[in-house]
């Protein structure tokens, strides 16, 4: 597992990675880029890296009166967003994201919504494309259920301050709304509550009740309930999922943040289904 990749591999791939936080967690990506520039690894547009959540490319809140093409109506682009979308963009894969509690949803609101693989998206480029809560999508022939969102760990300390202010710290629809929560399960009521993937930022509640978690469980939360009763309900092969900057495979979930992981790892033989 881990960074373990066949060389020249060039069928069209979908890999996992966790939280990224903008450009303050990225390494795991650059050593990607680096591995498909030198030729290590063979990676095109075709290809998809999938990342958990806490994607924080659209983090500044501060109007700059800057914008990219694909959406005039968000102005707070600042320098270092710029860049970075730019080195996304020269990457040789296109980039999926689940929203996290690390984003600035006031901007991504003003994305457009469009039908993509089967399920509704909001692209920031061709090439760097958000999957939307409750939603599911098929991409080389396997269905993915997308649920993202997470309660902030900054929220209700120091109350008043500008770090933890509101929409600009963290913001209220990072918890997904009662309409995203019908949206998933009029989906997966659809596909009879059988998925291929499912795709989150937070992790169920099953997760939580791993001993070694224990000292975490203040993380527990209502919306970790909600994916539990998923997980014990849908029929699914594995569960991939970020949020607690471990990488952890606990039966069919896999919490990750600097594993990349290939979804052909999981497929075949049932090796993380015990
Ligand atoms: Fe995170």
């Amino acid at each position: 597992m881990g960074n373990d990749f066949a060389c020249n591999v060039v069928v069209e791939m979908v890999v996992f990675i966790g939280d990224t936080h903008g450009s303050l967690t990225i390494d795991k990506l650059r050593k990607l880029k680096e591995e498909c520039d030198s030729g290590v690894r063979h990676m095109t547009k075709k290809d998809f890296v999938l990342i958990c959540g806490d994607f924080g490319l659209l983090w500044n809140y501060k109007w700059t009166g800057r914008h990219v093409d694909s959406n005039p109506k968000d102005q707070c682009w600042n320098e270092e967003e710029i860049a970075l979308l730019e080195w996304y963009e020269n990457c040789p894969w296109t980039t999926l994201v689940v929203l996290g509690n690390h984003e600035n949803y006031d901007r991504w609101q003003t994305y457009p919504i469009s039908e993509w693989h089967g399920g509704r998206v909001q692209k920031v480029s061709d090439s760097i494309i958000r999957l939307m809560n409750g939603e599911i999508y098929e991409i080389e022939g396997h269905t993915y259920f997308c649920m993202g969102g997470a309660m902030s760990t900054d929220r209700g300390y120091a109350t008043g301050t500008e770090k933890y202010d509101i929409h600009k710290w963290w913001w209220p629809e990072e918890i997904p709304s009662s309409d995203e929560w019908e949206n998933a399960y009029n989906h997966l009521d659809e596909a009879d509550w059988k998925v291929d993937f499912i795709v989150t930022h937070d992790v169920p509640a099953y997760v939580m009740m791993q001993p070694e978690l224990a000292r975490l469980c203040y993380r527990a939360s209502e919306m970790g309930n909600l994916l539990e009763m998923i997980r014990m309900n849908t029929d699914f092969i594995h569960w991939f999922c970020g949020h607690l900057h471990i990488d952890r495979h606990y039966g069919k979930v896999s919490v990750l943040y600097h594993d990349i992981v290939d979804v052909e790892d999981f497929l075949g033989e049932n090796l993380w289904q015990f």
